[in-house]
């Protein structure tokens, strides 16, 4: 029998883990509607409830409609209680919103609205973040729009980015003017210049950058964030990422990351930021995203010192919820739009790699972006009962072209040996091409998609990331020779 001090110490323990000492097992539902009863739980629903819900719903004209798990858990807890609340919101969201419509010109009022005027006092918060909402607003507009960014929006960003610069690059690219440099901002930075085709500014900046960057590596291989920073597999990606947009990637600023890279998957098969830690979404895609930076050959994938691809494919297909249709970034937490990017990318570049198409539906994705994300008045939210923002708004747009896109990796080695055959030279740097540039893409439906299919190593439109990489190529051997 345990004694007071331990009966104490474990329902601490307990509550610390979320859960309700006395309500192990779920309180019968007729139980919990009794008046007078004030148990936290009264909400759960039973999947009866949500089947009679979703079969109200049902559309057989949709390849997907949600569903209820067939095993019911009854292990009671407040994270429980919040993914019963949710489905049910969502649910009511699907019912509220029965039709598959995507509002391009609200969307596309929304992002010049945001760029035009003046930003809502809420986003003093983002202080640190200017190149970041440079960033998401240019990538949102060129994923939706036919017509390039207008010139005083362009003016708009590259001035902006500029007054972030910090000595010409050698200090990265800040937060915001006055800040020091930090390598995400750096990475949204480029990114918001590559979206602004400002090569001009990039080569200007890309030597001193390449100087910070080694200034910022760590003995392990990874990278700091920022001097005296955090080390993380974002900033790691944040660093080998715009390396290989701008060709700046050598042996001596790679040596060791992808040997660290593995020490960030977990037992579950995600990656964590740094080693012993939880996986998640946002640093999985991090780490998946930058083996597509390190790697040039498939086969790479199944060397001894490499990750468990078998694993984080298992990981990454238990997001996608049934009655949700959308993706949550770790287990157990809720559906959240912007996973749409940081887990739905995941997909794609797991399936170039494994030879499969279909690791997750692409159908019930788009369903949950269109009919529980998508605001009528523009804009993307997290889930219903959230409000929209550039964020949430950049990473589910990506999220919903990777939807409308299938990727393969180029056979390289079919490749090669044509051209030895064929006696041709490849143009580009192989055989170190990594494999983020080696990705092919075939729309779904065809020829038909309401996005501009996206890089998923990059979240920019394809052929910007692309023609980035090509000019600096291109100009680098003009110098060379
Ligand atoms: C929420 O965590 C965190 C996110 C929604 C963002 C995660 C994204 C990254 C870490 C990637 C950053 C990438 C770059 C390139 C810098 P939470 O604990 O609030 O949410 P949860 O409950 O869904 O886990
Ligand atoms: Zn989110």
């Amino acid at each position: 029998m345990a004694n007071k001090k331990d009966e104490e110490r474990l329902s601490y323990m307990l509550g610390l883990l979320g859960r309700k000492r006395e309500s192990q097992f779920r309180v019968d539902p007729k139980d919990q509607e009794q008046p007078g009863d004030d148990s936290e739980y009264e909400d759960i629903y039973t999947n009866h409830q949500k089947r009679d819900m979703i079969q109200r719903i049902a559309n057989p004209e949709y390849a997907f409609n949600p569903v209820a798990s067939l095993i019911e858990d009854h292990y009671v807890s407040a994270t429980r209680n919040t993914q019963e609340d949710t489905e049910m919101d969502i649910l009511e969201a699907y019912k509220e919103n029965p039709k598959l419509h995507f509002d391009r010109d609200s969307h596309l009022n929304y992002i010049k609205r945001s760029l035009e005027s003046k930003l809502p006092h809420y986003y003093k918060s983002l202080d640190a973040n200017h190149p970041w909402m440079m960033y998401w607003l240019a990538n949102s507009y060129s994923l939706i729009s036919d017509e390039p960014l207008f010139s005083d929006i362009k003016e708009l960003i590259n001035d902006k980015i500029t007054r972030c610069i910090v000595r010409d690059g050698l200090g990265g690219i800040a937060g915001g003017s006055n800040q020091i440099g930090h390598a995400a901002s750096t990475y949204a930075g480029i990114l918001a210049l590559v979206s602004t085709e400002n090569y001009e500014l990039l080569d200007k900046i890309r030597p001193n950058l390449y100087k910070w960057y080694m200034s910022l590596k760590l003995p392990n291989g990874s990278f700091r964030m920022h001097v005296n920073g955090e080390s993380d597999t974002r900033s790691t990606y944040c660093v080998l990422s715009v390396a290989a947009l701008l060709n700046i990637t050598s042996e001596e600023l790679v040596e060791g990351t992808a040997e660290w890279l593995q020490t960030c998957q977990t037992y579950e098969g995600g990656f964590a930021g740094v080693p012993n830690t939880e996986a998640h979404g946002g640093y999985t895609y991090c780490a998946l995203a930058s083996y597509f930076l390190l790697y040039s050959h498939k086969k790479e994938f199944s060397k001894e010192n490499s990750f468990d691809v078998d694993g984080l494919v298992r990981w990454a297909v238990m997001r996608q919820y049934g009655i949700e249709g959308g993706l949550s970034g770790r287990t157990n937490k809720l559906v959240d739009a912007c996973y749409s990017f940081w887990i739905g990318a995941l997909y794609p570049l797991l399936e170039s790699i494994t030879d499969q198409s279909d690791l997750f539906s692409r159908e019930a994705l788009g369903h949950y972006i269109l009919r529980c994300s998508q605001s009528q008045k523009g804009g993307f939210r997290d889930k219903p009962g959230t409000s929209v923002d550039f964020y949430h708004t950049n990473y589910t747009l990506c999220g919903f072209s990777i939807c409308e896109s299938y990727f393969t990796l180029e056979d390289k080695e079919e490749k090669e040996d044509k051209e030895e055959k064929e006696g041709k030279e490849e143009k580009e740097d192989n055989p170190q091409k990594p494999l983020a540039f080696a990705l092919k893409y075939k729309l779904v439906k065809g020829d038909i998609s309401l996005t501009k299919v996206i890089n998923p190593v990059y979240g920019i439109p394809f052929e910007l990331a692309q023609a980035c990489r090509s000019y600096f190529i291109t100009k680098d051997h003009e110098n060379a020779s």
